[in-house]
């Protein structure tokens, strides 16, 4: 879908956002007279008065399309991105392929959120659809903001279009299915990226693993056929004063191991390295930003599977940081990369933060739906640059309680801890087995299992991977540099 800057209407149809204040009243955006004038006709129209999420009118072979928008309470950002997406639903549900965007009244300051809503909305993932099914789909060529602000727009565009291609990635990886991104797919796709960025990347393969003990990840990929690798991008400014390490779980296909999963829990599980996915989107983003600290993605990758060599319950790990693990269910296989790739980096890169975020526990989605991701960690300002990024880019995190004694449940008779602990709070136990691999650093840790990967659509995230996390670490980052 192009999206692009034009100072006068060329279009047939020209879209019009309205503000729904309340059901039966609305107000025009636009101050163009004509437009003006037939959205009057339109109020006059008896159908028009209910609560239509859009409106057509007809004036001298020109088509107007109004689109109602309504305030997202305390959510500025969000209430634009709402207005662009309904502006692409409006168009799909018409077959309008191009139109003309009336900007004239609208803030300059609103059309960054405006685009992104339209491009995250845009998104589908057709790559495996034969041609009978791509002949169906209803493609939208281009939309064309119109306005006398060329600056802006276009800048507001450039800036959208950005976000959109890091958040696109993300979503492709995530959608991509386990016989296409496995650990050394991952590692060529990634590195791809990184060569036109001035991203330094290093792959850590499994002979080194062996030689560096980072036992944890050879444990969950011993069951595999695929060797794991631990992949390591490092954007670097000379003017940077903080060092921030960001840790994505990349699981790509989670199958349970000898703690096998149910068939039905299973379909799903390619989206298990949805974490990895966002922490490469976030550098790749804020290297082309250029922004003023040293970033660094680590992403362990292996798949999680049944082969004769798997560990089996009751097996015990001794991770890289030394810890000794007992492996209780070889299901909870997330923490243990997560662990070993954290003691790495807190160890290799010293850093200001670490960040870790992962699809990791079933235990968050129950608490807290698709709508926000579990935040736990060490430290207030990180928390609150994180919850602050949460609203501002509308990927909502909560807070979940790090009280001591939840730890008691990591309790193990033969080791230092188990991978598991008992059926309650398994998020937070989960959060406390990783704070087992941080020293002292101030770290984060952020459970987007409920938020990875949806059943259906909602509003301008699409069925299947969000790209949840590529925003969220952006906006995070800034937040901690200011
Ligand atoms: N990848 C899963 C968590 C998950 C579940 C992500 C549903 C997305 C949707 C993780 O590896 C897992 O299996 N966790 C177990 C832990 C349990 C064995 C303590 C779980 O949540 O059931
Ligand atoms: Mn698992
Ligand atoms: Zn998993």
């Amino acid at each position: 879908m192009k999206l692009e800057y034009a100072s006068k209407y060329n279009k047939k149809t020209i879209a019009v956002f309205v503000k729904k204040t309340e059901c039966k009243k609305h107000d025009l955006s636009s101050s163009e007279s004509e437009h003006e004038k037939i959205f009057k006709c339109l109020l006059n129209d008896k159908n028009y008065t209910t609560c239509m999420p859009y409106a057509i009118a007809e004036n001298d072979g020109k088509r107007i399309l109004f689109v109602t928008y309504s305030e997202v309470k305390s959510y500025e950002n969000e209430t634009w991105k709402m207005a662009g997406h309904n502006l692409l639903k409006a168009m799909k549900d018409n077959h309008i392929k191009n139109i003309d965007v009336d900007l004239s009244s609208l803030a300059p300051e609103t059309y960054s959120s405006l685009c992104l809503g339209m491009l995250l909305s845009s998104y589908s993932f057709t790559k495996y659809f034969g041609e009978k099914k791509l002949s169906c789909l209803h493609i939208i060529d281009s939309i064309t903001l119109v306005s006398s602000d060329k600056k802006n727009t276009e800048t507001a565009i450039k800036s959208a279009q950005n976000v959109y291609q890091h958040v696109a990635w993300a979503r492709d990886m995530i959608n991509e299915p386990s016989n296409a991104v496995y650990p050394e797919t991952f590692v060529s796709i990634a590195k791809k990226e990184c060569k036109s960025r001035n991203i330094k990347v290093t792959t850590i393969d499994m002979k080194q693993m062996k030689t560096l003990g980072l036992n944890g990840i050879l444990a969950v990929n011993a069951g595999s056929k695929n060797p794991p690798a631990m992949f390591i991008g490092e954007y670097k400014n000379p003017k940077a004063k903080k060092t921030i390490v960001l840790v994505g779980k990349g699981v790509t296909f989670d199958s349970g191991g000898m703690s096998l999963k149910p068939a039905d829990s299973m379909v799903t599980m390619k989206d298990d390295m949805g974490g990895a996915a966002a922490v490469c989107g976030a550098l790749f983003l804020l290297a082309d930003k250029q922004v003023n600290a040293n970033i660094i993605a680590i992403a362990p990758l292996t798949d999680n599977k049944t082969g004769s060599g798997a560990q089996n319950p009751g097996d015990i790990i001794k991770m890289y940081n030394g810890t000794t693990v007992e492996v209780l269910n070889t299901d909870a296989e997330g923490r243990i990369i997560l662990g070993d790739a954290l003691a790495y980096g807190v160890k290799k890169y010293k850093p200001d933060y670490i960040i870790d975020i992962a699809t990791l526990t079933g235990a968050c989605p129950v608490a807290l739906g698709k709508h926000a991701s579990g935040l736990m960690g060490n430290d207030k300002k990180l928390i609150e640059a994180i919850k602050e990024a949460g609203d501002t880019t509308y990927e909502r995190v909560w807070e979940l309680p790090m009280f001591s004694e939840y730890k008691d449940q990591l309790k193990s008779q033969v080791g230092d801890i188990v991978n598991t602990g008992g059926r309650g709070a398994g998020t937070i136990v989960a959060g406390f087995f990783l704070s087992n691999f941080i020293d002292e650093t101030k770290w984060a840790h952020i459970d987007i299992a409920g938020t990875a990967f949806l059943d259906a659509p909602h509003n301008y995230l699409p069925q299947g991977a969000t790209g949840v996390g590529v925003r969220l670490l952006t906006k995070m980052v800034k937040n901690l540099i200011k």
